[in-house]
This record gives structure tokens, C-alpha cells and sequence, in this order.
């Protein structure tokens, strides 16, 4: 005997109930997780359809802006973070994920042009290799959010030459190396360190996400900045950049790293060895231990 499927008895895929019938497809051996965000990011992702009404020529635009961003990737390109970077994406996700007392430094994006084991110098060296640029004494300390001084604290820092370029992405014009150095601090949590002072510059627009931007009559600078990880024992890492304060791109960074306490002075060195003088204190959050029940 042939059995009957009772048709109206089944939950097809409408427009209706398109969020239920994929989030509902999950199996129960689902990472917990996984599940957690593929069912918030389907929910969003029909939300943001239905809301736009998308038009099928705009996911086939989203699909080759997509393929092409996924074709220019290599191993010294990102354009998937890139993305992320224009959209906002990077610095929320750094916000969630580094929340701090008020006081302590805060974060921002780390950007694609951090090389691992810099040249690692003694207090006070000179990073500008190519001798470009107005030379700036960088200075000041690493302490803890008591102002205890940090003994030790490894303070990695890059930045752009005169031309706006990083090393990186002129082999062969600047010296490798170029405005990069590691530092330790002293007993006291005093670092300091000779460079260039840094200029603003365009993120790498020469792929789709240059185009975006372009169609978004958005300009892809960033203000003039220098980076830094800082990092010791017993201490959360902190990932920034202190901002040079007069840079005409503060209130546009295209991927929005700027936050009002990392802009530092820059001040003329009247009676110093270079052009100008930048002060910065890092202050670092102790780790939370967990405590023994
Ligand atoms: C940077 O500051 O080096 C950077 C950050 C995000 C995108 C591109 C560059
Ligand atoms: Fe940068």
C-alpha cells in the first residue's frame, strides 16, 4: 500500500519562515557555539534582506565584490580583514573583547604591517633607518593602573617612513627594518626610542575594497600614527597606536582606530637632539587570576 505525505504538514522554506527553516535545520550534535552564531548571523542576514528588499543583481554585485576580495588575497594581502576594517568591524570586535577601566590604555586595530621579531635595542636607539622625515623622541613609561612602574615591559613599535609607506611594502626602497624596533622598559617603566614622526596614509586601495570606498565617496587615509603592542608578565596585552593630534584625518580614520586618549602631544624639541618630542604613558590591567575556591 502506497503511504500518503500529508503536503501541508511539511515546513517548507517562505519568505515568512526562512529564518526558522535554516536555523531549524541544525542538527543536535552542533557545536554549542557554532550554533549560537550561525543562528544569530542567519536571523541578521534574512533581516538584512527582507529590510532591503535585496534585489537578485545586488547579490550577484555582493558575490564578485566577495569573489574578488577572496582572489587578491595572499599571504602579505588581507583584504577580508581590510573589509572588516572599513566596515567598523575590527574595532568593535577589539572593544568587545578589550574592555578596560577607565584610565588604563585602551586598544585599537593592529593593522597588517606588524612583522614579528623586530630588531630588538638598547633605550633611546634610532629606528628611522632611511634617515627620512622629522626625527621625534618618543618617551615616557609603562605602570600599572595603581601607577606602579612596570619593569621589563617588551614595547614593539612600527610606523610609516616620510613617503607613507611601511618597510613592508617597499622592499628593496628601504632599508629592511625600517621604523621598527622592540624596547624593554627600565626600572623606573621608562622606555624611549628616536624616530620619525609618523605622516597619514592611504590603507592599501588598489582592490575591491578601494572600490568600495570609492562608491562610498569615503577617502581611504588614515591619520598619522605610531603603533605599538605592549606586553609583560602578569599584565593584559595592549595592541595601539598613539595619534600625532593636529592630523587633519583624526575625525575620518577610514578604519576608525582613533579613540581621544590615544592622541598625544607632539611637541618642537627646543633643547633636544631631534625635531620633535612626543610623551606617552602605557598603563597596563593586571590579569585577573582566578581565585582558589
Ligand atoms: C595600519 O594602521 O597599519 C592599518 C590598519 C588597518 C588597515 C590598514 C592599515
Ligand atoms: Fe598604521
Amino acid at each position: 500500500m502506497t503511504k500518503l505525505i500529508d503536503l501541508s504538514k511539511i515546513d517548507y522554506f517562505t519568505e515568512e519562515s526562512s529564518v526558522e527553516a535554516v536555523v531549524g535545520r541544525t542538527g543536535a550534535e552542533a557545536q554549542e557555539r557554532l550554533a549560537v552564531v550561525w543562528s544569530s548571523l542567519v536571523k541578521h542576514l534574512h533581516d538584512f534582506a527582507k529590510d532591503i528588499e535585496l534585489r537578485q543583481e545586488e547579490w550577484d554585485i555582493a558575490v564578485q565584490f566577495l569573489t574578488a576580495t577572496g582572489q587578491i588575497c595572499d599571504e602579505n594581502r588581507q583584504e577580508f580583514i581590510l573589509l572588516s576594517d572599513v566596515m567598523g568591524l575590527s574595532m568593535l570586535t577589539d572593544a568587545i573583547n578589550n574592555r578596560r577601566p577607565s584610565g588604563a590604555t585602551e586598544n585599537t586595530v593592529l593593522g597588517p604591517f606588524h612583522v614579528e621579531n623586530a630588531p630588538e635595542y638598547e633605550m633611546g636607539a634610532n629606528i628611522s633607518l632611511d634617515g627620512k622625515g622629522q626625527s621625534c623622541l618618543f618617551e615616557g613609561r609603562v605602570i600599572d593602573t595603581d601607577g606602579n612602574p612596570i619593569e621589563g615591559a617588551r614595547v614593539d613599535v612600527w610606523c610609516d617612513n616620510e613617503d607613507g609607506y611601511y618597510d613592508v611594502q617597499q622592499p628593496g626602497i628601504q632599508p629592511k627594518w625600517n621604523n621598527r624596533g622592540v624596547f624593554t622598559s627600565g626600572a623606573d617603566g621608562s622606555y624611549s626610542f628616536r624616530g620619525s614622526k609618523p605622516v597619514s596614509y592611504p590603507i592599501p586601495h588598489d582592490g575591491p575594497v578601494g572600490q568600495l570606498l570609492v562608491q562610498l565617496d569615503r577617502h581611504p587615509y588614515r591619520p598619522a600614527h605610531m603603533h605599538y603592542i605592549v606586553t609583560a608578565p602578569g599584565h593584559e596585552k595592549i595592541v595601539t597606536h598613539t595619534f600625532v593630534g593636529d592630523d587633519e584625518y583624526l575625525k575620518s580614520d577610514a578604519v576608525f582606530g582613533v579613540k581621544a586618549t590615544l592622541v598625544a602631544s607632539f611637541e618642537k624639541n627646543v633643547d633636544g637632539d631631534t625635531e620633535w618630542r612626543s610623551p606617552f604613558d602605557f598603563v597596563m590591567v593586571p590579569v585577573m587570576t582566578k581565585e582558589a575556591d
